[in-house]
């Protein structure tokens, strides 16, 4: 757990970045630090492992005052991510992985091992072990910055913007990568973005914050959608609280129904020799094929709604891991499951 009492930070020209920050981080969770530009995210992050130190008030590393302890002591248990990778130009990627491992004495055949079981895990080929960051995209770049962080697998991982300089679409593999790498390593981790729906996609507790680093709203992502604390927050959240609140729920439980030769609407589901959904065509021939989006096992309520107004025949379409059809969810029968009941809504608020 990481604490934040009361701390502050002033630079020597005046500036307040952060202003009596209490914050309580839970081991084993991300959490995002959210705000605009200024609001004294990269401060507040910096402050844990001592790129900064605090103008006043405490840090605590499972109950351990930061200040106490040696900083490259503290710096071994904490790995640091950053935007565009922050990776050394001229060491190859096997030896960027390997930063923290050659400072900890590692022998060589030992940082080999560990880099390349690292390209592994964030999802390169170990063919770039070899390469030079210059020789890789933005996005195998933070891939890499990431695996530099983990490579001696502490407890805690700062994160400042670690997917900012990447492409949206490489941007949501990566996060979506990183979701599934967390469920497994369950790191604690202190995310910084400016980014709401990344922030809703990775964070299991969200503090958004203002100017002067102070804590607007802090909590899970369903309670500041459901109940943002104050306008600032409400505005900073934007439009379509709904729709990004359907995005946090699971639609495995809606039941489907079988598409069969009738098809739905009119429009009958072609699919492949392996059951895997191709196009959605008019039952009878005639009409032009319109394409599929299917929602698979871990996928949304969003997801199923976006499926279901996508269709031509206003069905959702669900498939299993391996892409092959469930069924489908006509938009009538999606619609009831779309409200939040109540009694739930008001858990997800004073829930944590
Ligand atoms: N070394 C410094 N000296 C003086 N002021 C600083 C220094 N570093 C940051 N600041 C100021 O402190 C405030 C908070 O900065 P910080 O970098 O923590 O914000 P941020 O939330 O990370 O912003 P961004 O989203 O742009 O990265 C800003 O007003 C910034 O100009
Ligand atoms: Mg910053």
């Amino acid at each position: 757990m990481i604490t934040f009492t009361n701390v502050s930070k002033r630079f020597p020209d005046g500036t307040l970045a952060v202003g009596g920050l209490t914050l309580e981080l839970r081991s084993g969770e991300i959490t995002v630090l959210l705000g605009s530009s200024g609001s004294g995210k990269t401060t507040a992050l910096r402050m844990i492992n001592r790129l900064i130190e605090p103008t006043s008030g405490t840090i605590e590393l499972d109950g351990q005052d930061v200040g106490s302890i040696p900083v490259h002591e503290l710096r071994r248990g904490i790995g640091y991510v950053i935007q565009q990778g922050g990776l050394f130009p001229h060491r190859t990627v096997a030896e960027n992985i390997a930063t923290v491992p050659r400072l900890l004495g590692w022998d060589r055949r030992r940082r080999r091992e560990r880099s390349l079981e690292l390209l592994e895990l964030v999802g390169l080929e170990p063919s770039t072990a070899d390469r030079y960051p210059g020789q890789l995209s933005g996005g195998q770049q933070q891939r890499v910055g990431v695996a530099r962080a983990l490579a001696a697998d502490p407890p805690v991982l700062l994160m400042d913007e670690p997917f900012g300089a990447v492409d949206p679409v490489r941007r949501g593999a990566l996060q979506r990568e990183f979701r599934r790498l967390q469920r497994e390593l369950r790191k604690t981790v202190v995310f910084v973005t400016h980014d709401v729906d990344e922030a809703i996609l990775l964070g299991d507790r969200i503090a958004i914050m203002r100017q002067g680093g102070e804590v607007a709203q802090f909590g899970p992502a369903e309670a500041l959608l459901a109940q943002p604390a104050d306008d600032f927050v409400a505005s900073f959240i934007g439009g379509t609280r709904g729709l990004k609140l359907l995005s946090l729920r699971s639609a495995a439980d809606v039941p489907v129904v079988a598409v069969g030769p009738d098809g739905i609407a009119g429009w009958g589901l072609v699919t492949d020799a392996d059951g895997r959904p191709r196009t959605w065509m008019r039952v009878g021939g005639g009409g032009a094929a319109s394409p599929v989006e299917p929602v698979g096992p871990r996928g949304s309520l969003r997801d199923l709604l976006d499926s279901a107004l996508a269709s031509p025949a206003r069905a959702a379409v669900r498939v299993d891991g391996e892409g092959v059809l469930v069924g489908a969810v006509p938009f009538a029968s999606l619609e009831r499951h779309l409200s939040v009941p109540e009694d739930e809504a008001a858990k997800a608020v004073g829930a944590r």
